[in-house]
């Protein structure tokens, strides 16, 4: 049976596709079997139709507070019995009752080689510190913000001339590659989450969770 997705955006969706196309060229395992947005005016949700993907919206605006909001969302998702949450862009911090429901299964893509500039505005932060390389995080998601244990990192150069646009952009270049190779990795059993994350021997080779190769583009 297929490994279930369950995908939450807030914005454009790029991520989103990026998985969708990895799995409809066969090189991500599983199946997006819900697209799911804190806004209904998410550009991703337009692809989300485009491609047949069964899609809902759930807005902090329609509860009395966030943890109504919350335990809404969470029995949204539940709805679709996903094997994986995947949060691709999606810019609110789940909250206690999802994660319980949820535990070891919900996973997110952060802008920036974590610990390192965490919260909202990754490209920004590693510009304004000076740093020649940041990249991407994709990481299990725990109570903080962008806490949870590391499952992958793709290094990304900052250049000089370099502006959150263009390095956001070519940070999201890397996620778009390596976002999908973690699902893939999870759905196939070679990445295993829990209070660790554990790689099945002959793939630790290093080239899911770490990679340094991923060329600057998109050219
Ligand atoms: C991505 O770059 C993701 O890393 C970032 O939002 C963007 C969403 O893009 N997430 C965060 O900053 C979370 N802290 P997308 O909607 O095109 O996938």
């Amino acid at each position: 049976m297929s490994f279930r997705l369950a995908v939450l955006i807030s914005g454009k969706g790029s991520n989103l596709r990026a998985i969708q196309e990895a799995i409809e060229r066969g090189t991500c395992a599983g199946s997006i079997v819900a697209v799911i947005s804190d806004r209904a005016s998410a550009q991703g949700l337009t692809f989300a139709a485009e491609h047949g993907l069964p899609s809902s919206v759930v807005s902090v605006r329609d509860y009395p507070d966030r943890s109504a909001w919350d335990a809404a969302l969470a029995a949204k998702v539940a709805d679709f019995m996903p094997d994986l949450v995947v949060l691709a862009g999606f810019m609110r911090v789940v909250g206690a009752a999802f994660l319980d429901r949820f535990a070891h299964r919900v996973i997110n893509v952060h802008p920036a080689l974590l610990p390192l500039f965490p919260g909202t505005n990754g490209p920004e932060q590693a510009l304004a510190a000076g740093v020649r390389v940041t990249g991407c995080t994709v990481h299990v998601v725990d109570a903080g913000v962008d806490t949870g244990p590391i499952i992958a990192q793709a290094v990304v150069r900052v250049l000089p001339d370099d502006t959150n646009d263009t390095l956001h952009e070519r940070i999201q270049h890397a996620e778009h590659q390596l976002f999908p190779r973690v699902v893939d990795a999870i759905a196939r059993g070679v990445v295993t989450l829990g209070a660790q994350v554990r790689m099945s021997g002959a793939s630790d080779d290093g080239t899911i969770l770490f990679a340094p190769l991923f060329r600057d583009g998109p050219t």
